[in-house]
C-alpha cells in the first residue's frame, strides 16, 4: 500500500535567474519609478505604507492610528495606472504556466475531455487589482484574498532579515494542534523571496508577512487574478 500525501497546496516561487535577468532588470526599473511617483503623489489608495509602523502591529491597529484612506483589497490597479507593462506580461505568462502545470483544463477527465471545453490558452486571466506594500517593522496579519482564484506578490526590495512570506497550513486540524506537527505536516511554512521573485499561490491560502528586522523598507506588489 502506498503512503500518500494527499491534497497538496500549489505555491510557486519564481526566482530570478540568468534567463530572465534582462526582463527582471526592466521590471525593477519600471517598479522603482512607479513607487517614486506613488510617494510623490501621496497616492495612498495604491499604497499600503506601513513604514511608519515602528512597532509590531496589525492592519487594524495601523488603520486606527492613521487617517490614510487605504483598503487592503484595493480596487486600484497600479499595473494599469502606472503602465507597468513588463511586469504585467511577466505575471500573465507565469499565471498561464501555473494553470497549465495544475492541469485545470483536465480536471473532469484526465485522459481527454477538457474542463468546460477550454484549453489553458482560452482562459481569460484578469489581473483584477494590484497595490504596493511597504513595511519596516512588519505586521502579522494572516489573511486570505476571497473572491479570487490566484493571488501573488512581486518582490521589488527585500533581503534576508526583512521577513519572509508565511503560509499557514489550510488544514485547521493541524493548525489547532489536534494533529501533531511534523516535516510533512507543518503548521506554517515560510518562503524568503529574493529581489525580483514572483510568488503565486491559491487565493484561499492563509498567509502573512514575517517581521522586518532591518531599518529599511521592504517593498512588494500584491495582486489578485480572476480566471474566467
Ligand atoms: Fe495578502
Amino acid at each position: 500500500m502506498a503512503f500518500n500525501l494527499l491534497f497538496p497546496t500549489p505555491v510557486w516561487d519564481v526566482e530570478p535567474d540568468e534567463k530572465n535577468e534582462k526582463l527582471i532588470s526592466e521590471i525593477q526599473k519600471e517598479v522603482s519609478s512607479c513607487i517614486t511617483k506613488i510617494k510623490s503623489d501621496k497616492d495612498y489608495k495604491s499604497l499600503s505604507d506601513f513604514s511608519d509602523c515602528d512597532e509590531l502591529g496589525t492592519v487594524e491597529k495601523w488603520r486606527e492610528s492613521n487617517d490614510k484612506d487605504f483598503s487592503l483589497f484595493s480596487d486600484r490597479n497600479v499595473i494599469n495606472e502606472y503602465k507597468l507593462e513588463n511586469l504585467q506580461s511577466y505575471i500573465q505568462s507565469k499565471v498561464e504556466q501555473f494553470i497549465s502545470t495544475l492541469r485545470w483544463t483536465y480536471l473532469e477527465d484526465p485522459d481527454s475531455k477538457p474542463m468546460r471545453g477550454k484549453e489553458p490558452s482560452n482562459y481569460a486571466i484578469e489581473l483584477y487589482n494590484c497595490w504596493v506594500n511597504i513595511t519596516k517593522r512588519g505586521l502579522l496579519n494572516y489573511h486570505t484574498h476571497p473572491h479570487f482564484q490566484i493571488s501573488g506578490c512581486y518582490y521589488h526590495k527585500i533581503s534576508p532579515g526583512m521577513g519572509c512570506i508565511e503560509f499557514k497550513c489550510p488544514n485547521s486540524f493541524v493548525a489547532n494542534g489536534a494533529f501533531p506537527n511534523g516535516p510533512h505536516t507543518p503548521e506554517r511554512i515560510g518562503i524568503m523571496p529574493k529581489e525580483g521573485s514572483l510568488i503565486l499561490f491559491p487565493s484561499w491560502l492563509e498567509h502573512g508577512i514575517g517581521i522586518n528586522e532591518t531599518n529599511e523598507e521592504r517593498i512588494s506588489l500584491s495582486f489578485n487574478i480572476k480566471i474566467n
